[in-house]
Formats: C-alpha cells, structure tokens, sequence
C-alpha cells in the first residue's frame, strides 16, 4: 500500500495564488503528452507518485488528454487516485479542461453551455471524483457568447463538481472581460493558464500578467521548458521534425540554428549558477510572483526529481538577469 512520504512539504515552495484561498506548489505535474491509454500504467503511476512524495500536490488534466484514446489522461489518473492518492484528496489540487475537441460534432468542443456541462460529469467519471479543484475554460470560444459560458462554469462551481474556475489560452483582453463576468457571478475565478516560457513571453507582452496582478489572481505557466527545448538536450541542434506546440510556433521564425544559439549562451549561464539550464528557465519565469505555479511535462522521474530542484534557487543577480535578456532579445 502507498503512503505518502512525511516531509513531502519540506521540498518545494508553495505560493498562494493571487489574494484568494488557493495555494499551489510552484512546480505542477501535467498528463497532457504520453499519459494515454498506450502508455505503461506502472511508470506513469511511479511518476505521480514520485512527485506527489516532493511536494507536487497540483496536477493538470485536460477532457482532451490521453492517446490513442481521447480522455484517457483523466482516467490513468482516476486509477492511480483510486489506487494510491485518495486518502489523500484533501491535500490535492486536480484539474481538468473543457473546450478542445473530444469528438465528433459541435458538441465535442468548445464552450456552449451544452458541451460544458456534459463534459464535467464525463470528467469526473474519468477521474474517479466527486469534484475537481479548479475547472477550465481550455480556450475562448469565438463562436459562444462569454456570458453563456459564464453561467456554465457558475452552475458548475453551485453543483459542487468545481471548487474554483480557471480560463486557459484567453489573451489579456478576454481575461479581463470574462473574470469580470465569473466575478459578477460571484464564481471564484482564480488563475489563467496560458504557454509562458523564456522563449515565448506572449503572456508578459501583452499585459495578461498584469491584468491578473491587478484582479490579485494568479498565472499557471504551461510548456514551461518549452516542451523540451530549454533543457540540456538539444544543445547540439534541433530535430526538423520537432513537434513544436501552436503556442511556442512563432520561436522558429529566425529559423532553429538561432534557437540552438541561444539555447547554448543561456546553458552557460545557468551552469555558472549551478544549475541545469532547466532549473533555470522554471526559476526563470516563477521571478514574477503573479506565476503561481508551473506545470512540467515528463515520463522520468529522474527529470521530475531534477525539475523539482529547481526550487532551491530562485534569485537572480542583476547581472544575470541583464545578461539573460540580452541573449532572449537576440
Ligand atoms: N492549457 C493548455 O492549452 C496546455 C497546452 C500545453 C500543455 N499544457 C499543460 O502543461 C503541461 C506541460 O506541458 P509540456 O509537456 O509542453 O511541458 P514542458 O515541461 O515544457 O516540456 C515537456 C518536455 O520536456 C522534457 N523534459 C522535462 N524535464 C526535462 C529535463 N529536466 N531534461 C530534459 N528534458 C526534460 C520532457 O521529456 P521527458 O518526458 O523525457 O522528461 C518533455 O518532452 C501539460 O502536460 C499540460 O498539463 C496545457
């Protein structure tokens, strides 16, 4: 039987999210990529397991995780709460997504009213709960009024199958319109998941972290190694083939040998530092406390024990920090 390891608070810090009630670790574990339905249940569980024992109470699911079989994210993880976790679902943070496609028809994605409600009762069957702790909008609908799905997440939240709402991939301006909506529905609106890495500062750019700053909400960075690339693997060039995720798209536009450049200059600071260049980049993007928590993406635990170092130096000197955005500014 598994138990918890005791000093699984001692290892990483926790941030509380904006000015609301919620605390997360500041680094989360997602299931997005390889937590499918084709992938070793044994391994996966003995990286959820592994995190969950260094202070990794947060992790990130999505309606539209799992391969071959869309949701099968959501349900390796019910097996390994009803395996392993559940004495523990007090101290967890889960979360799920609604808005990409899961199926076929108008119904299978996206935020009407009608998908938004079906697809939480299919999460929470997935994940083997009663209630996820924070419940996604995954993306803007340009095709559903705000307001509808406003009132969805509320219904949501008033069912007890969400204890708090969060909105994903909604730029500065939709964050604004719709937190001020979840906020007259008296929703508890709590973060943004947007892609946020040292490569890709979109969400910085245009004012999205800002804006949570001043609604005192909290940003969750996805991708934060850049689905790879801020780590010591590719320092040697960059695969053509390399399955680059739509939201870090645009870092390619001065072609890759510019990336391996750059991925080179920085890997010599973060080695002066002491550390790898991806404990660099997560205690890169977590120097703005509006960044709450990141959630990486690994099937090796001897990477996740890596990344989760990274929480043992998060200062920067002037001079590094100079340093570094002149190599990002190339
Ligand atoms: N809301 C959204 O629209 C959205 C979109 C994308 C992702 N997400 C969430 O964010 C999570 C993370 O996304 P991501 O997978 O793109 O994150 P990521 O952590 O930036 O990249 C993961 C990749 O980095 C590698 N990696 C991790 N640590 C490493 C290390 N120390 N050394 C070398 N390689 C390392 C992993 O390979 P190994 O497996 O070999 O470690 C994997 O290939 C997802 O699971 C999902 O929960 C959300």
């Amino acid at each position: 039987m598994y138990v918890a390891a005791n000093n699984r608070y001692d290892v990483l810090p926790i941030r509380r999210v904006g000015h609301t009630g919620l605390q997360l670790p500041i680094i989360s574990l997602g299931l997005w990529r390889h937590y499918g339905s084709s992938d070793p249940y044994a391994d996966r569980k003995q990286i959820i397991l592994s995190a969950f024992d260094h202070g990794i109470f947060s992790f990130d699911n999505a309606n539209n995780y799992g391969k071959p079989d869309i949701g099968s994210a959501e349900q390796l993880f019910g097996q390994v709460y009803q395996d392993s976790l559940k004495p523990y679902r007090d101290e967890l943070v889960v979360t799920t997504k609604v808005g990409f496609e899961t199926g076929v028809g108008p119904y299978a994605q996206f935020n009407s009213r009608k998908n938004i409600l079906q697809a939480i009762d299919r999460s929470l069957t997935n994940l083997q709960m009663d209630y996820v702790d924070i419940y996604y909008s995954h993306r803007p609908d340009p095709n559903t009024d705000f307001e509808e799905t406003a009132l969805a997440l509320a219904q949501i939240v008033q069912a007890g199958k969400a204890l708090y709402i969060g909105i994903s991939n909604y730029d500065a301006e939709q964050t604004k319109k719709m937190v001020k909506l979840l906020q007259d529905l008296q929703v508890p609106f709590v973060v943004n998941q947007s892609s946020y890495n040292m490569l890709q500062t979109r969400v910085k750019d245009d004012g999205l972290l800002a804006t949570l700053k001043d609604f005192n909400r909290g940003f969750v960075a996805y991708g934060p190694l850049c689905e790879g690339l801020l780590t010591d693997r590719y320092l040697n060039g960059i695969p053509a083939d390399f399955p680059i995720h739509w939201s870090n798209a645009d870092i390619f536009a001065n072609g890759k040998e510019a990336v391996v450049v750059q991925l080179n200059q920085l890997n010599k600071i973060a080695q002066n530092r002491q550390q790898t260049l991806a404990q660099m980049a997560l205690a890169w993007i977590l120097r703005d406390q509006t960044v709450s928590s990141v959630i990486i993406g690994t099937t090796s635990e001897k990477n996740l024990l890596a990344n989760i170092e990274a929480g043992q130096n998060l200062e920067f000197s002037d001079d590094e920090v100079s340093a570094i955005n002149a190599i990002l500014k190339q």
